[in-house]
């Protein structure tokens, strides 16, 4: 099996850091920076308190390369549009893309460029930071969980690929409830973060800031359950604090990329509740401030006082 890694991002990186030694992959990615330092010095990743150096082809120009079987979408969600291209330009007739990315709404837009019979959906909670060009911090070894369709064979293949290569994968008929899971837990607590400019573990230890969190997500359960999911999270807001709680040291994604001034995927998480809620009939005031609060933060970061 060849695999394109489409985003070498934090998450990208560090599957592509994993996958290297059990299966061909590229890492496709239009940082060149990054791009350059692993060609040059290989990638390097901390883990498990140690760091090692793998030698993995990464590339920002794909047009040279080989057609592969799978390619794993990595992006932020501003991203998606180019990632869909890039997946149409590398994918067999017969291959798979897979987005592990945050957030509703970024497999209709892969579906729309490849077709759905050509687009997986895939949830994981894998930790991940970008320490600097060609260097990546794994975070958290949580599982990695692969949709069913639109390939049992390749969803299979996929998540042996991952545990071959030492992180924990499986896959599921019902995907739904995981993806909805993942979603409420990073919008109680990635807007929060940025707007804030605290590490996770603050929502959990600071009582005014658990409360935000508690908002936040009880709409966001209520506008899945106007859905129709059924959640695997008995108590959401308490689940989704304790997640708060095991990665204190961690900053969001959303906060890292409010302080390195990049667009956010504000309208991919609190946006897609306020979406849904919309489509649904189910009020949600608090995500919407969220978002318009996460907007103002990006437009604003030029003027931002920092003393
Ligand atoms: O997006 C993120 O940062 C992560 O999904 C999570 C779980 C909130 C931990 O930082």
């Amino acid at each position: 099996m060849k695999i394109a890694i489409i985003g070498a991002g934090a998450l990208g990186s560090v599957i592509g850091f994993h996958l290297a030694p059990v299966v061909a992959i590229t890492l496709v990615d239009p940082w060149a920076e990054h791009v350059s330092a692993i060609n040059a010095y290989g990638l390097r990743c901390a883990c498990n308190g140690e760091e090692q150096t793998r030698s993995i082809p990464a590339t920002t120009d794909p047009a040279h390369l080989e057609p592969v079987d799978v390619a794993l979408i990595t992006v932020k969600a501003a991203q998606t549009t180019w990632a869909a291209e890039v997946a149409a330009r590398l994918l067999k007739p017969g291959g798979v893309a897979y987005t592990l990315q945050n957030g509703l709404g970024n497999a209709e837009i892969l579906s729309a460029r490849l077709g759905p019979y050509r687009v997986g959906q895939a949830v994981t909670t894998l930790g991940a930071t970008l320490l600097g060009p060609g260097w990546v911090k794994l975070a958290g070894r949580g599982p990695t969980t692969f949709g069913a369709a639109p390939s049992l064979s390749i969803a299979y293949a996929l998540a042996n690929t991952l545990r071959s290569g030492g992180l924990p994968a499986g896959v599921s008929t019902n995907l739904d409830s995981l993806v909805w899971g993942k979603l409420i837990v990073n919008v109680g607590i990635n807007a929060l973060t940025a707007i804030l400019r605290v590490p996770n573990g603050a929502l959990a230890s600071i009582p005014a800031a658990a409360e935000l969190v508690r908002r936040a997500v009880e709409e966001a359960v209520a506008v899945a359950h106007a859905a129709g999911i059924a959640l695997a999270l008995t108590d959401p807001v308490a689940e989704t604090l304790a997640v708060a709680q095991m990665t204190a040291a961690n900053r969001s994604s959303m906060l890292q990329d409010i302080l390195r001034g990049a667009p956010t995927e504000i309208d991919t998480i609190n946006g897609a509740i306020v979406r849904e809620g919309r489509r649904l009939g189910v009020p949600t005031p608090f995500n919407a401030m969220l978002c318009d609060l996460v907007k103002a933060l990006e437009a604003t970061a030029p003027l931002r006082v920092t003393e």
